[in-house]
């Protein structure tokens, strides 16, 4: 279903829209809101198609990833824009497992790129810091470690049972994201990357990451590069985060550092993540879940979807259109055009106008 009257410009960008499940629905709605009035009249157009993966395809038909999803996506789309999955109706988050686990891997979407950035004093945890202490990125590592599904359980139930889960690391795999890190770093005038691993008690699958990340980082002598074990970088990340600017590391550090990172900048409704492989098409979305408690309530904070939006610009080259977007939400978050959680009185519906409303009038 095309969502956009620029369907067929030649120079339009397809975007896959997967709203998924609970508020999933809501914040995408008001992202492609937002991101239909920063490219009206642009010379580069997106073209939006919907898709209806989440629980009620896979309750009414048993659908999770429909078996050509992913050549479809390939062949057909530019990037994807994604929602979240998850429905108490569905225990197993079998669906979404196939859905969201499935595109990364299957697209192997092996950055997992987490900007944090505080705009608001107001809004972090950490007594006297501001947005120059709070703004750094973490490169999680999205395709291996102890995510890939290999392991197995003995004896289950049983008192004698054994449950074990494989840690993967491929040289592939680690050097193709610490060597994204420091190109990030470059690219972005970022002068510092730290790689954190805990290869003093891992000491096959993370000295690997010691080993690599001291090879690859003599190729990048323009940056400081440092290494942390994980105790010590989440200390100092509470302690001082003003000395960060890029950080990297492994699929299971990453995914808590990114929680610890969206609360230092006022919680899960401002995060957002892009899943990228460079060059080719690649998944952008809220850090957040699908949040059933809030769902359909008109209460869910909709601008970690827009911030997610503006990965998938710059991904897609339309860097200014980004920009665009990233400011209309500091100036709504200085404003308190916002939702309750962080601290203003709209509805996901106003905020979403309210944003569309800002680029709109500040048209470059
Ligand atoms: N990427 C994904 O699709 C993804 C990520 C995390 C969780 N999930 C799924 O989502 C479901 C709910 O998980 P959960 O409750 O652990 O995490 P969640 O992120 O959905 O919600 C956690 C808490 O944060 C609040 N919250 C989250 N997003 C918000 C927003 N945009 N605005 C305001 N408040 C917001 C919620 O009210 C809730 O109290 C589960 O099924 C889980 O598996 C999916």
């Amino acid at each position: 279903m095309p969502l956009n009257s620029a369907a067929n410009s030649s120079s339009a960008k397809r975007v896959a829209v997967i709203p998924g499940d609970g508020i999933g629905t809501e914040v995408i709605r008001e992202a492609v809101k937002v991101l239909k009035a920063a490219t009206s009249g642009r010379r580069t157009q997106l073209e939006f198609t919907e898709f209806d993966w989440g629980a009620e395809r896979y309750l009414s038909d048993g659908t999770t990833l429909p078996p050509e999803a992913v050549e479809t996506l390939r062949r057909d789309f530019d990037a994807i824009l994604f929602g979240a999955v998850g429905d108490p109706r569905v225990p197993s988050n079998k669906h979404a497992a196939d859905i969201l686990l499935g595109l990364r891997s299957k697209l192997d979407l092996y950055v997992n790129l987490r900007p944090v950035e505080l705009i608001d004093a107001g809004l972090t945890p950490l007594r006297d810091r501001g947005p120059n202490d709070v703004n750094f990125v973490i490169l999680r590592e999205n395709t291996e470690g102890l995510y890939v599904g290999m392991g197995g359980q003995f004896q289950r139930g049983t008192s004698h049972e054994v449950a074990v889960q494989e840690d993967v690391n491929t040289r592939k795999g680690v050097e193709r994201i610490i060597r994204y890190a420091f190109e990030y770093a470059r690219q972005h005038n970022l002068r510092r990357v730290c790689m954190s691993d805990k290869s003093n008690a891992l000491t096959f699958g993370h000295e690997l990451w010691k080993r690599i990340f001291s090879q690859v980082k003599d190729e990048y002598s323009d940056i400081e590069s440092r290494h942390l074990y994980i105790d010590t970088l989440v200390m100092e990340l509470v302690r001082d985060p003003g000395q960060f600017r890029v950080i990297v590391t492994c699929n299971l550090f990453g995914d808590i550092l990114s929680d610890l990172g969206a609360q230092l900048a006022g919680g899960l409704g401002l995060a957002p993540s892009g899943n990228i492989h460079p060059g080719r098409i690649s998944l952008f979305e809220p850090v957040h879940g699908s949040a059933p408690t809030i769902a359909g309530k008109n209460l869910a904070n909709p601008f970690g979807a827009v911030l997610a939006s503006a990965l998938m610009l710059d991904h897609l080259g339309m860097e200014d259109r980004a920009e665009a977007l990233r400011k209309a939400v500091r100036t709504a978050v200085r404003e308190r055009r916002t939702t309750a959680d962080l601290g203003g009185t709209l509805g996901t519906r106003e905020a979403g106008d309210w944003l569309a409303e800002y680029v709109t009038k500040n048209r470059a």
